[in-house]
């Protein structure tokens, strides 16, 4: 298996990247940062219809938003407006003394289709980052509010205005690091290959020449992109791609491990299987150049890392082997 934009993607895997002797030269603006540039109108298209509370109101009007395409869907009223205000208005101060330059309600754009991280349940949003976000958000002073959409209609929904943070399993990349910043991590991940039961497909290196099913826009999209002559079936859910598998319709999928286990519970004759190609970081994302409200997360975040309740949060959904 060839991968040689890997070198680019991550902050924190040089070390599990040694097996992959990875050659060339990282190539800025590939498959993620494309994706996430393009997706703003469809991302207001969603009418994500989650908790929607026309929000607008006292938000003076944001004229800044460096995304102009996420603006005119953004009328929509799912807290659109909600995050321009971060440079101008007046910051508040929480209970445990958190000062943030947002007001009410902590927005985040997220995908809920990514089982433990988030998924829906019961009409709600549920999961292991919607759990950060809202202690994120009560460390603020603030109540968190929820915006479902494609997950690769994040970073734009963040960049724009739409959202005041991305949370989504989201891993740090260079080429994501061009068109958002990003939280300090609150957890790590790996990527792995789901194949069938029987399937010849021992390792990545067998995956040259076969059809590989992703998420689009994810790191799993990149890492297939990088497979040599592999046809890439990009699905909008993880769950999606898996089912292709389950049906034959694909020869594998690359996704991060604790969704892979998920979906594979839930599908019959797939395995996962025991290499783990990369480790990733999960962070937050923060609209580009938005350092005072960066700060705050990166406060109330690295607060509840340290109270152990990031932990506490984590080990409720993920049970150790
Ligand atoms: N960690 C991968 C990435 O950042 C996949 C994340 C997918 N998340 C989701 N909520 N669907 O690309």
């Amino acid at each position: 298996m060839k991968m040689k934009k890997v070198t680019a993607l991550l902050l924190a895997s040089l070390t599990a990247l040694a097996m992959t002797a990875c050659g060339g030269t990282p190539t800025a603006g590939d498959n993620a940062g494309g994706a996430d540039n393009s997706s703003a109108e469809s991302s207001s298209e969603e009418g994500s219809s989650s908790e929607e509370e026309s929000s607008s109101e006292e938000n003076s009007s944001p004229e800044d938003n460096d995304s102009s395409e996420g603006n005119d869907g953004s009328a929509e009223g799912e807290g659109a407006e909600a995050s321009g205000e971060a440079e101008g208005s007046e910051a508040g101060t929480s209970a445990d003394g958190f000062t943030t330059a947002v007001e009410g309600k902590l927005t985040m754009a997220t995908n809920a289709a990514f089982p433990p991280y988030e998924y829906v349940e019961g009409g709600q949003i549920a999961g292991i980052d919607a759990e950060i976000a809202a202690a994120v958000a009560g460390k603020l002073g603030l109540e968190l509010q929820i915006d479902d959409m494609e997950f690769d209609s994040i970073i734009a929904a963040v960049n724009s205005g739409k959202a005041h943070i991305g949370a989504a399993g989201m891993t740090v990349t260079e080429d994501r690091l061009q068109n958002v910043d990003f939280t300090d991590p609150y957890t790590t991940a790996t990527q792995v290959i789901i194949v069938q039961e029987g399937s010849e497909i021992a390792g990545a290196d067998d995956l040259s020449g076969k059809k590989i099913g992703v998420q689009l826009g994810t790191t799993g999209d990149i890492y297939a992109s990088d497979v040599e002559g592999a046809t890439i079936e990009q699905y909008n859910k993880g769950m999606d791609a898996v089912q292709a598998l389950a049906n034959g319709i694909i020869d594998a999928v690359i996704i991060d491990n604790e969704p892979a286990k998920q979906f594979v519970d839930k599908a019959e004759g797939l395995k996962i299987l025991d290499e783990e190609f990369v480790i990733e970081e999960y962070a937050i994302a923060i609209a580009k150049g938005n350092e005072e409200l960066l700060d705050d997360v990166n406060k109330a975040l690295d607060a509840i890392i340290a109270d152990g309740t990031v932990k506490g949060i984590i080990d409720k959904y993920i049970t150790a082997e």
